[in-house]
């Protein structure tokens, strides 16, 4: 089956066209994506109403640049998906709407996707994966460890009490005077920094739950940055170590408690799975390599292109969906608050062998080499 996807929830617009066999392996066939960080970046995060409008001027651009590039046309498809939420509102009212008109025009179903499960199912697109495997999403909106068990089977396992990672990183950025989306600049920096320079806390390390919580972190760096004031670029370098090692500590123990957590209600994962932006940050990728194996796993990292929001794990949510016959009605509504947990589950079992939970053939760990 074929399917058309849109992602307008945060500052990313994108379109893509994914083609989902009967055996339930997945390929790209288009995956445009528009990233809106330079609009936004003068403001030091996103403006809502910025992306809004930004979504509504290049969306059907990119759609018809997303199907001139799959070869396909709109009668071919068999399903139109977006992301209907989580996110910001005006996003989605775009996305959305944009997907309904194109269902009801060329009489196809519409797939609402949510948008943290299209990060928990893109590793069964690139690695074509078998259920169940523990998922660690860390994004600039979400920091989540989740049982990943079926289509639409989800359990939170552990997720932030209060900052998100990625917003840690870019609330640290602008606390140290640092360019916008902060992750990237805080990576860089730390390079030519001493990782322990400073004693920064590494809040909830050593509990049995799998939570997180920046806050303390993030307010520790401003009070550290206050006392060095003014900042020399070696103080600068060595905050931004210093805060990079204490997120990568803790990222380290949650794992480990997370994957605990996993196997003592669901046995062994058949792998841990990372999604997000956050996930480009190389520290945090070599300590993903070492939970899973120390979690007696495996580490899936699918490309940065496919961890960060795009089209393309959009339209394989609403594929994955679309086998169990998971569609949607036209007054489907945009949901910004929508927890992964409440996503609706199949009640039938898989049309057809190969389709359902566990049924991955021959699960591919070649593709997507993993840094040491
Ligand atoms: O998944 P994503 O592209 O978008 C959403 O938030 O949905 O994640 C963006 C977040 C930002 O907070 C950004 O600062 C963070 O991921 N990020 C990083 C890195 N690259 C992006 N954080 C740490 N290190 C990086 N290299
Ligand atoms: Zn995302």
């Amino acid at each position: 089956m074929i399917v058309l996807g849109l992602e307008t929830t945060c500052d990313e617009t994108a379109a893509a066209v994914v083609e989902r066999d009967d055996d339930g392996r997945g390929r790209i066939l288009s995956n445009v994506v528009f990233s809106q960080i330079d609009e936004h970046a003068a403001f030091g995060g996103v403006v809502p109403e910025i992306a809004a409008r930004a979504h509504v001027e290049i969306l059907d651009g990119l759609i018809a640049q997303a199907m001139r590039e799959s070869g396909r046309h709109f009668a071919e498809l068999d399903g139109v998906a977006a992301a209907a939420g989580p996110g910001l509102i005006g996003g989605l009212i775009v996305g959305l709407t944009t997907a309904k008109a194109i269902a009801l025009v060329h009489e196809k179903p519409l797939i609402a996707v949510n948008h943290l499960e299209a990060h928990a199912l893109t590793a069964r697109l690139t690695n074509d994966l078998p259920f169940p495997y523990c998922l660690f999403l860390a994004s600039g909106g979400h920091t989540q460890i989740v049982a990943v068990l079926g289509v639409g089977d989800y359990v939170r396992l552990g997720t932030t009490r209060d900052d998100a990672i990625g917003e840690a990183f870019d609330k640290t950025a602008k606390t140290l005077g640092l360019d916008y989306p902060g992750g990237p600049a805080v990576e860089r920096v730390a390079r030519q920094g001493d990782p322990e320079r400073f004693a920064l806390p590494r809040p909830m390390v050593g509990r049995p739950d799998a939570d997180f919580s920046l806050s303390g972190l993030k307010t520790a760096v401003r009070l550290e940055a206050e006392r060095q004031a003014p900042l020399s670029d070696q103080d600068v370098a060595d905050l931004c170590a210093s805060f990079q090692a204490a997120v990568a500590d803790m990222v380290r123990d949650r794992l480990r408690a997370g994957l605990k957590l996993f196997r003592e209600r669901f046995g062994q994962p058949m792998a841990l799975v990372a999604a997000g932006g956050v996930a480009s940050n190389q520290v945090i990728r070599a300590l993903l390599n070492a939970s899973a194996l120390d979690g007696g796993t495996v580490l899936v990292l699918p490309r940065p292109e496919l961890c960060t929001d795009n089209g393309a794990m959009i339209a394989w949510a609403g594929a994955e969906r679309l086998a169990y016959g998971l569609t949607d009605t036209l007054d489907a509504a945009p949901r910004p608050r929508w927890p992964l947990d409440s996503v609706r589950k199949p009640t039938a079992p898989p049309p057809r062998p190969g389709f359902g939970p566990g049924s991955g053939s021959g699960f591919d760990l070649a593709g997507d080499p993993v840094p040491a």
